[in-house]
């Protein structure tokens, strides 16, 4: 059981890494394996609409969304935490998810995604709900826990002292690590949903 955490804050060491590492530890004492790779600091840039990786498998931009993809392949489960910038994801968090959720065409569907927002004090439900949305159009179920999974901190080092926001992050990583034993079972017993042979694209048009 294996889990892979997308950070998308630049800053080593800041709160979205305080809210992940809290959410690592639990998911070690619930035995499932985790990689954390902060992409933040990195330089990505946006989806070109170039419709290359519909040949190639893969993005035409050959740097850490092309690393990331077999490592969400493998993945049973996918975490995805942001600092909020202007109530909404960091910029190059969005510029890495939507190539790696467009470029790679594996089938996603009951990997079980959740998502981190990061803030000193507003946006994180419009956050939350812009990163929710990679899942919920993948066919992945989205783990949840006891509030919205947001931490609150500004200065690095300040969201450690958000009890409630730590919590958060502990709940949801166990409850995460139910579903995806919950579904690894029912995979085997019942096999995974049935798909439909020809995926409709109508563009609202026709
Ligand atoms: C460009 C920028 C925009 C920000 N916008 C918001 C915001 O809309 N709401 C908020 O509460 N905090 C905002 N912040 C503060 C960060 O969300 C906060 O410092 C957070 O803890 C950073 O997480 P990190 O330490 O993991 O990078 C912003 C910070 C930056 C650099």
């Amino acid at each position: 059981m294996k889990v892979l955490m997308i950070n998308g804050s630049p800053r080593k060491g800041g709160n979205t890494s305080i809210a992940l590492q809290e959410m690592e530890k639990t998911f070690l004492e619930e035995g499932v394996e985790v990689e954390t790779v902060q992409i933040g600091n990195k330089d990505i840039r946006g989806c070109i609409a170039c419709g290359t990786c519909a040949s190639k498998g893969k993005c035409v931009f050959d740097d850490v969304v092309n690393e990331l993809a077999p490592k969400f392949e493998e993945a049973d489960g996918l975490v995805i935490a942001s600092p909020v910038y202007y109530a909404s994801a960091n910029a190059t968090l969005i510029a890495c998810l939507d190539r790696l959720f467009y470029s790679t065409g594996f089938d996603k569907s009951m990997k079980v995604g959740a998502s981190v927002a990061v803030a000193r004090r507003g946006g994180c439900s419009a956050t939350f709900d812009e990163l929710n949305k990679y899942f919920t159009i993948s066919g992945m179920p989205v783990a949840s826990s006891q509030y919205w999974n947001s931490v609150h901190g500004r200065g690095p080092g300040e969201a450690a002292q958000d009890a409630e926001g730590l919590q958060t992050m502990r709940v949801l990583a166990r409850n995460m690590a139910f579903l995806m034993k919950s579904i690894a079972l029912g995979k085997e017993k019942y096999g995974m949903p049935k798909q439909e042979d020809e995926h409709m694209f109508t563009n609202f048009i026709r």
